[in-house]
């Protein structure tokens, strides 16, 4: 085990929303030169979720937020601690303030984490810290982001791939004392950056030259759309992650056989069938819902992981490898039982 402190954290709830638009592939071949097979095949993506522009970051993760804490049976009020995993806020100050007023969550404290399609994870151990400690007791987790409104639209290498959508979890501190039958949730972790690849995948801030009457000359901000080399991260996730969850299986002392559910963040399938074959992992054990939603970026781990409990797929009990990947570059996997 990773550490030993007086509390663990339970998984209790979980929670989805995604905009009812439904981008196809064949629709796709009306933007970009491209075709439903070309993607298909490339990405097992079929088709993804667009958010319109009157649909906000905050009203997506506001509803998985509230189903979420509908499964969990907790009050708004009850929640202590909001974390939202996002890169696409609609406020560049933050949307977890947001989506505290929207859900009635008055108690909670609430911030913004950004470490792109790694969010969840780093988020989820985040989050653990809080309750280990004791500080906080219940906890919301959420991923969402809206990069359809940052992708470049004529870019084939890149539209294909992104859906948005929000997933929230809950998370409950639980006493471990010697007496209890409670153990921690959060069974092992391993989180990693390297910035020497961080111009492999990138949304970044444009700075338009300004002069002041002042004198002054200042930066006005924008961003470009996101840019990437694929193939590199292909290779990057292929490798990476893989170790990554080796490593915090060794952390949380299980074997491979002993994870019920592989699930990784949902970028492509063929990386999805290539990490678990790395892993020993039958592909029967892996989850993916790429082929309706694409990459919704933070959000793909806890919207695919709320399909399969509510489909009674994951069940208490359970332990999940998850895993996440992308720009930073970072990535990072956790080891979790999910339920009481
Ligand atoms: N439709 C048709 N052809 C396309 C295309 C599209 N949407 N996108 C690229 N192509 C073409 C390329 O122009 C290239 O043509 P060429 O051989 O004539 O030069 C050919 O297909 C192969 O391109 P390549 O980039 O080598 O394809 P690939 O097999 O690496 O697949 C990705 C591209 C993006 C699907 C793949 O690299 C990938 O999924 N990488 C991981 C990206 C990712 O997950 N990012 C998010 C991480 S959080």
């Amino acid at each position: 085990m990773q550490t030993r402190s007086p509390f663990g954290i339970v998984l209790s709830g979980s929670g989805s929303a995604l905009p009812d638009a439904i981008l196809d592939n064949v629709a796709l071949e009306q933007l970009v030169e491209t075709s439903d097979e070309w993607i298909a095949t490339r990405t097992g993506i079929r088709q993804r979720r667009l958010a319109g522009p009157q649909e906000s970051l905050t009203q997506l993760a506001s509803q998985a937020a509230e189903r979420a804490l509908a499964m969990a049976g907790l009050e708004p009020t009850e929640i202590d601690l909001i974390v939202l995993a996002t890169s696409t806020p609609d406020d560049l100050f933050g949307s977890a303030g947001a989506i505290q007023g929207a859900i009635g969550a008055n108690r909670a404290v609430a911030m913004d984490l950004t470490a792109a399609c790694s969010g969840f994870a780093f988020g989820l151990v985040t989050v653990a810290q809080f309750l280990r400690s004791g500080v906080y007791r219940n906890a919301l987790l959420i991923g969402a982001d809206v990069l359809s409104r940052w992708v470049d639209w004529s870019d084939r290498g890149t539209c294909i791939l992104f859906g948005d959508g929000a997933g929230a979890v809950v998370l409950q501190a639980v006493e471990l004392q010697e007496a209890s039958t409670a153990s921690d949730g959060l069974l092992g972790f391993e989180l990693r950056s390297d910035g020497s690849l961080n111009h492999v995948l990138n949304l970044a801030a444009t700075a338009l030259e300004q002069p002041l009457k002042s004198g002054a000359t200042v930066g006005q901000g924008n961003f470009q759309p996101i840019t990437m080399n694929g193939q590199e991260v292909y290779r990057f996730a292929v490798k990476r992650v893989p170790e990554a969850i080796e490593k915090a299986l060794h952390r949380a002392e299980r074997s491979i056989a002993q994870i019920d559910w592989l699930l990784l963040h949902q970028a492509n399938q063929r990386i999805i069938d290539a990490v678990a074959d790395r892993l020993g992992l039958p592909r029967e054990k892996t989850i993916s819902n790429l082929e309706r939603c694409g990459n919704t970026s933070a959000a793909s781990i806890p919207i695919a992981l709320d399909e399969a409990v509510r489909q009674g797929r994951v069940q208490p009990g359970h332990t999940l490898a998850l895993a996440g990947f992308g720009a930073g570059l970072s990535w990072g996997a956790v080891i979790v039982r999910w339920g009481r």
